[in-house]
């Protein structure tokens, strides 16, 4: 792993949503906690005229409002704020480019500069094109892509073209920010640094598998992007499929990102592509109407926007299959949504009902369940069946959950953003939790089925009242397996 040598950042759309509430926090934390070089600079560009002054009383309003009071220190900002520059900059205007080295001075040629594109990703290969032929890409220059990367396989596909002729692919960086998540790692931890579930982990002994990531968040100020993206391109595309290779890879090599990179594909192109007619009976689209979450009214979709009609859908509900030898007849059931009751992700593994029952015939039985939460605080639960204490003659038996909870040592510290760590890795250059360009375009191909299959189908745009869990749909679903996805309070 190379050492961390002295960089300089460009943030394109530094003044955006995903600049001010994640990256300049991540960064502010890399400071507070010792692990930015001395000499490095961040400039934020984007095409606002203010100077560095102004720049810097953005960044820090979004500071204060994304960051714990008792993590923001006074000192530490006024470090952090002299490696703050602003320049205005307009990827359609290429002499707006030579703003960057002006900007970054004599540490332009010093040191490597990391180019951070937070912005939609059709400017993704104009940007660099543009990078490229001003002479701002040297050898050790390296590029951040936030996902989506590209809307479909073809434009996906093109990006990635550009790009490369510009950036070395190992200096091309593509962020789902759900692997920077501890939790997620964790998962790898659970699986592979474990003994007791991975003979377990197969289609003999596991009946389906869950993964549910539940927002009570609407779309508010990202309306127009989201608009054009929906839940399908937003969520499932990139952190919903990635946590799926998590869950369902076989055991890879070794924990770097080749190893990972091998076993993930393996799973991406074993999952199978649904005709336009599975699609229908397979992934329900909804969208959400006015209802409470948490005790709030909220403005349906529509409404979050002056009642602008549009068909795009902030819920999705899909029944997934990865044909290989591991997981075949195993339903794997996918779902996320905006405005849901409650914000968490976790993954519910369903194992097998017992073979044969041995108690009376009036006892239930309820399978084994190991529910993996993700956030928003980690946890472990294994439901299984218990005895009721007791003298009776008739052996009673209910089902209970044993709550494995982490010891403090291992919670009190405050765990790194997943921004944090992922930028982190850039500025080292381990790629080991981002995304390989043939990972993002196995997930379009998929994805893409799906889309055309909603279009050419017709398949109806369900609605659900904001603040319960989805549209009827979801839940035939699983239930046409005679399944159901986990309860809760
Ligand atoms: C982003 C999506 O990638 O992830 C958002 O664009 C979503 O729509 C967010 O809200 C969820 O991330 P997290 O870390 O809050 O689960």
């Amino acid at each position: 792993m190379a050492s961390l040598e002295s960089c300089n950042f460009v943030v394109f759309g530094g003044t955006g949503d995903l600049a001010l509430r994640k990256l300049l926090p991540a960064l502010y934390y890399l400071e507070r906690d010792g692990h930015l070089p001395a000499a490095t600079k961040i400039v934020g560009a984007a095409r606002q005229p203010l100077d560095d002054e102004a720049y810097s009383a953005i960044v820090a309003e979004g500071l204060v409002a994304n960051i714990p009071k008792q993590h923001y220190e006074q000192s530490v900002w006024s470090t952090f704020k002299q490696r703050l520059a602003y320049i205005e900059l307009d990827s359609a205007l290429p002499d707006t480019f030579d703003r960057i080295q002006a900007s970054l001075g004599d540490s332009f040629e010093q040191q490597r500069t990391i180019y951070y594109l937070s912005t939609p990703p059709d400017l993704y290969g104009q940007i660099s094109t543009t990078l490229g032929s001003k002479g701002l890409v040297r050898e050790n220059s390296r590029i951040v892509l936030e996902k989506p990367i590209g809307t479909d396989l073809c434009s996906s596909v093109a990006i990635s073209q550009t790009v490369a002729t510009v950036f070395d692919q190992e200096n091309i960086f593509r962020i789902d920010h759900y692997l920077g998540k501890e939790t997620v790692q964790n998962l790898l931890a659970l699986r592979f640094a474990n003994t007791l579930f991975e003979p377990l982990w197969n289609s003999e002994h596991i009946s389906n598998i869950q993964i549910t990531v539940s927002e009570t968040v609407g779309v508010e100020r990202r309306w127009d992007y989201y608009n054009d993206s929906g839940a399908l391109r937003d969520m499932v595309q990139n952190h919903m499929l990635q946590l799926l290779c998590l869950v369902a890879m076989g055991v890879p090599v070794s924990i770097d990102s080749e190893s990972l990179r091998v076993e993930k594909l393996k799973v991406l192109r074993s999952m199978k592509v649904l005709t336009p007619e599975e699609v229908r009976a397979n992934a329900v689209r909804a969208q959400y109407t006015p209802g409470v979450v948490n005790g709030t009214a909220e403005p349906g979709y529509r409404e979050e926007n002056d009642a602008r009609p549009s068909d795009t859908e902030t819920f999705v509900a899909i029944r997934a299959e990865i044909h290989n030898w591991r997981w075949r007849g195993v339903p794997f059931y996918l779902r996320t949504g905006k405005r849901l009751p409650a914000r968490f992700s976790e993954v519910v593994i369903e194992f097998k009902d017992v073979p044969h029952s041995i108690f009376p015939a009036s006892t239930h039985l309820v399978a084994n369940k190991l529910v993996i939460r993700l956030q928003p605080e980690e946890g472990i639960q294994l439901f299984k069946m218990n005895k009721v204490p007791g003298l009776s003659a008739e052996v009673k038996l209910v089902p209970v959950s044993l709550n494995l909870i982490l010891p403090d040592k291992l919670t009190e510290t405050r765990p790194p953003d997943a921004h944090e760590r992922l930028i982190y890795d850039v500025m080292r250059g381990d790629a080991t939790l981002f995304v390989h360009q043939q990972e993002i375009e196995a997930a379009w191909k998929w994805c893409d089925a799906i889309r055309l299959g909603w279009a050419e189908q017709r398949v109806p745009l369900h609605t659900y009242t904001a603040g319960s869990w989805g549209p009827q749909a979801a839940y035939q679903l699983t239930a046409v397996d005679g399944n159901s996805w986990h309860e809760h309070d």
